[in-house]
């Protein structure tokens, strides 16, 4: 068995066209893992798993929208058809909708808490029966350190990733005693295509640079690291936790605070 114990598992990763998602299968791949990237943008999603296996043997792409229930419950049936099941679910397809509580609209509330909490429960229920088959699982959940401290206009999501922080310790409650462990990580500042545009501005970059204590905004391989070890053998007894990956910066608060004659 290697370090990890991940040779020949497969794992199943939503929003795998994106920046974490294509961190976190790039980084299961090269653990020796057979990788499905779930995605409702197929084309890149295909060309990231033919880049990383041209024989299509160990990485896969499926179109799937996981808000759609009938997508999902198709995309549980691809990976069982092809790959013999899931042994390990990354829930990390995710959508931001920024406003204010008090402008926020049912349809905007309603299509966010749908892929960000609703969709995350779908895909762990459609792929469960897959992993109790194998004996064991693992679910790693990709929620925000927005789902434990508030921000301006960011009402929705931050309701949606608290959500998801109690459904990951529900689940690991009720899917335990399964064999599933499920867990969360909450990063906290990364750069990927949801956030460049809060990069856009090199003066905003360095300013937000400056607020973590670790003095870098995050890299999608940052998480991709911790999901493959919560996913590993390596984390057998891990269940129920989130893991902060923000470079200390829900650390700072105390910083912000003038303490004149320090
Ligand atoms: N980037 C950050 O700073 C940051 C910080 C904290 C948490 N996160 C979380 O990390 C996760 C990944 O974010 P990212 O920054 O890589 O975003 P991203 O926009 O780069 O990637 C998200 C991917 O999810 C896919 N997606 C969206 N809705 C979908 C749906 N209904 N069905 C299937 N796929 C769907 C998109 O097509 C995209 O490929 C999200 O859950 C996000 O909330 C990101």
């Amino acid at each position: 068995m290697t370090w990890l114990g991940l040779d020949n598992k497969v794992v199943v990763v939503t929003g795998g066209a994106g920046g974490i998602g294509r961190a976190c299968l790039a980084a299961f791949h090269e653990a020796g893992a057979k990788v499905v990237a779930l995605d409702r943008n197929p084309d890149t999603a295909n060309t990231l798993m033919a880049e990383m296996d041209p024989t299509g043997q160990t990485a896969l792409a499926y179109d799937c929208d996981i808000g759609q229930p009938e997508s999902v419950a198709m995309a549980a049936s691809f990976v069982e058809e092809n790959l013999g099941g899931a042994d390990v679910v990354i829930n990390n397809a995710g959508i931001l909708r920024p406003a204010p509580l008090s402008e926020v609209t049912d349809d905007d509330w309603n299509d966010l808490l749908n892929i960000n909490l609703s969709g995350s429960l779908r895909v762990a229920k459609a792929f469960c029966p897959q992993m109790v088959a194998k004996g064991k699982g693992a679910i790693v959940q990709i929620a925000s350190i927005a789902g434990s401290h508030p921000q301006p206009a960011s009402g929705a999501y931050s309701a949606s990733k608290a959500a998801a922080l109690m459904m990951v310790r529900q689940l690991a409650y009720e899917w335990g005693p399964k064999g599933i462990r499920t867990n969360s990580i909450s990063p906290g500042l990364v750069m990927t295509p949801l956030s460049a545009a809060f990069y856009a501005d090199a003066k905003v970059k360095e300013a937000r640079e400056n607020m973590v204590p670790s003095r870098r905004i995050g890299d999608p391989d940052d998480m991709a690291n911790t999901a493959v070890f919560l996913a590993s053998d390596r984390a057998g007894y891990i269940n129920g936790q989130d893991i902060t990956i923000d470079g200390g910066l829900s650390q700072a608060l105390m910083g912000l605070v003038p303490r004149p004659g320090y």
